[in-house]
């Protein structure tokens, strides 16, 4: 960096991005911002605003997009270490020099960033504007509301295959957008936008900067998610989705683990996790992008916390994730500084799970996170332990383990603590035998005892996360759904008679509108409810329709259009049917691993936890309309 950090943002701060500007357009004042005609492309009536606390400028006619130093190369031709320099005699600042590749390489790559910034503001804009409104339909589908939306700078990214390329054309030189990763050259013919029809969730660097981007496909199709190429500034390894807004949302004070002690960083899997658990008041998450965690990823989340805590997935995918995210962190820990693992329901990430059973869930989750040893431990226990060979390989495995330490002290506290937990075993070995040795490695594969068969007590009581609660909250919407949407019942009656609802009185209730639809078939939703309550089902009615319900199901709620109505029922039918048989064989399978745990009755029961998370793939990508 030819320039050290914090002299241009101090650059920034001193010159009036007003001032400057004004020298060329004319500006008026109106609120915030200051209003001209764009001296980017020709017009008539002002679409070029100047945000002068924010210190950008924006075109809304042309998408032109930049800062004070981006201004100053445009409009005055200048190169990045030209503007600066002139903008610092304006202010009265000298300007500190660096050698002269080091001003090179940070020119080239201020030059990129404004490229990848001006992209993330035309993404911006598309999303909010006439082609954006499938994109909108869709992020609002999946719980998102406005503000959310602006706070992580999403965006959309237009059909055509040059919706970006035309818009930065005149800003920026075909290369640099190729060098950006915003356009694609193929091997003959015309370079393309990178990006085309995915929503896009811009990723920043450190200081909030948007280096990169993340793109979605609206609902099924693949890739489902695609990333920016590999560029001068974007490293995908060196990265932290949510890194600068957790940052700052260690720094306003807010406890990742509401109620539960000092605030600590969470580590999800995803952009869309990312940004639920920020709505729900975990201001603290970040995910890395798509892979395994890095050696340099670790570090950045020791950067905010000593002890973060990673979500997995408590099926066998997540446990190797564990195992990949355990393996990487041993060689780097240091007195004071680990990891911590938490272990969501099978077949949930932390947006499914917030968005059907709520922050209390997943405070909970994450209040019961363990220490690396602990999980290390049940990793290494999965076995059964109950012959002296099996003991002595244990304890090769885990001195192994302990030799990957590099940090002497805390290799030396590792290895004293597996020395104390191989003593407890052997002496509850002695008096409890096999079935008490191979236990452990449980904890970890299956957070969920309610369907374990070892039935061991839930957790103080609370509500866990049983596929039968999310199965109730799914009747529930089935039943929202029927009584705003009663006209659905002239189509697929005869399937809604087939159900078998779990809970009774909403299979009585399910009953009761079924009748009353044979009765009269025309009847709306309004008298359907009046007979219901007529009936002497208010109560069940209310419950079905209350906002937490409804809140999860935009195609449930009266104003749903018919359209949605139709997917959400055929997404809510499919669940009703398969997730209970689906989840019997998950119990049964886990039954026979438990009693007699070889390759076979693992595979088993690997496979069929892969098909729950399949199942609940389909349920996410079809979120079109699901539980959302
Ligand atoms: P998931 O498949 O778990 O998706 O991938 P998700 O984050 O839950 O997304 P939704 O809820 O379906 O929208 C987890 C992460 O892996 C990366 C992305 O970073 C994603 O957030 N990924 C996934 C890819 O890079 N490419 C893919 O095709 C899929
Ligand atoms: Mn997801």
């Amino acid at each position: 960096m030819a320039f050290p950090p914090g002299f241009l943002d101090e650059l920034r701060a001193r010159v009036s991005l007003a001032a400057v500007v004004g020298r060329r357009v004319a500006l008026v004042k109106r609120g915030r911002e200051y209003i001209g005609l764009c001296p980017f492309h020709k017009e008539k009536t002002p679409s070029f605003s100047v945000v002068e606390d924010k210190g950008f400028y924006h075109c809304f006619g042309c998408g032109a997009h930049g800062d004070v130093i981006g201004f100053a190369m445009q409009k005055e031709n200048l190169t990045f270490p030209e503007a600066v320099e002139q903008l610092a005699r304006q202010a009265g600042l000298e300007v500190p020099r660096g050698t002269r590749e080091e001003r090179e390489t940070a020119e080239r790559q201020a030059t990129v960033q404004a490229a990848v910034e001006a992209a993330c503001a035309f993404f911006e804009a598309t999303l909010h504007g006439p082609q954006g409104r499938e994109a909108r339909l869709y992020l609002e589908r999946r719980g998102l509301d406005l503000a959310t939306l602006r706070r992580f700078r999403l965006g959309y990214a237009p059909d055509p295959r040059d919706g970006l390329k035309r818009a930065l054309a005149k800003s920026f030189p075909e290369p640099l957008l190729i060098e950006a990763g915003l356009l694609r050259r193929p091997d003959s013919g015309d370079s393309y936008d990178y990006f085309r029809n995915r929503v896009i969730f811009p990723i920043g660097d450190r200081r909030g900067r948007i280096i990169a981007f993340g793109g979605r496909v609206l609902g099924d199709g693949q890739p489902k998610y695609l990333n920016s190429p590999e560029t001068s500034l974007f490293h995908k390894g060196r990265v932290l989705y949510g890194w600068a807004q957790a940052r700052a949302g260690l720094s306003g004070g807010a406890a990742a683990q509401p109620g539960a002690g000092e605030p600590s960083v969470i580590v999800a899997e995803g952009y869309m996790d990312v940004i639920a658990l920020h709505r729900a008041g975990f201001a603290t998450a970040v995910a890395p992008l798509g892979t395994a965690l890095t050696e340099t990823q670790i570090e950045e989340l020791w950067r905010l916390a000593p002890e973060p805590v990673l979500c997995f997935d408590g099926d066998a995918a997540g446990l190797r994730a564990a195992d990949r995210a355990l393996e990487r962190a041993l060689p780097l820990l240091k007195p004071g500084h680990s990891l911590r693992f938490a272990t969501l329901p099978a077949g949930e990430d932390p947006d499914t799970l917030l968005l059907i059973r709520g922050r209390e869930a997943m405070s909970e989750v994450l209040a019961r996170a363990k220490p690396l040893a602990d999980v290390l431990w049940d990793l290494e226990t999965m076995r059964p332990v109950d012959t002296p060979e099996r003991r002595a390989a244990l304890e090769q495995r885990l001195e192994n383990r302990v030799r990957a330490v590099a940090d002497r002290t805390v290799q030396g506290h590792y290895r004293s603590f597996f020395r104390e937990r191989l003593f407890r075993m052997r002496r509850r070995g002695n008096t409890n035998g096999k079935a008490r040795s191979d236990r452990a490695g449980r904890d970890f594969l299956d957070p969920n005892p309610g369907i374990a068969v070892n039935p061991r007590p839930p957790f103080e009581g609370k509500p866990r996360g049983e596929p039968s609660y999310v199965r109730g909250r799914r009747q529930q919407v089935l039943l929202a759904l029927l009584l705003n949407h009663p006209r659905l019942l002239d189509e697929v009656e005869s399937e809604v008679a087939l159900l078998e609802l779990a809970d009774p009185r909403l299979d009585k209730l399910c009953h009761e509108i079924l009748r009353l639809h044979a009765l009269k078939p025309d009847l709306d939703a309004a008298a359907l409810k009046l007979h219901l309550t007529e009936s002497g089902y208010t109560g069940v009615v209310q419950g079905v329709l209350s906002p937490e319900v409804l809140k999860h199901a935009a195609f449930a709620r009266p104003e749903a259009d018919a359209e949605m109505v139709r997917t959400g029922w055929y997404q809510i039918k499919d669940q009703l049917l398969h997730q209970p048989q689906l989840m019997q064989q998950v119990a049964e399978a886990k039954q026979r691993f438990v009693e007699d745990p070889n390759d076979e009755t693992w595979g088993q029961l690997q496979q069929l936890q892969q098909t729950v998370l399949e199942t609940k793939k389909e349920d996410d990508g079809a979120t079109g309309g699901g539980i959302r």
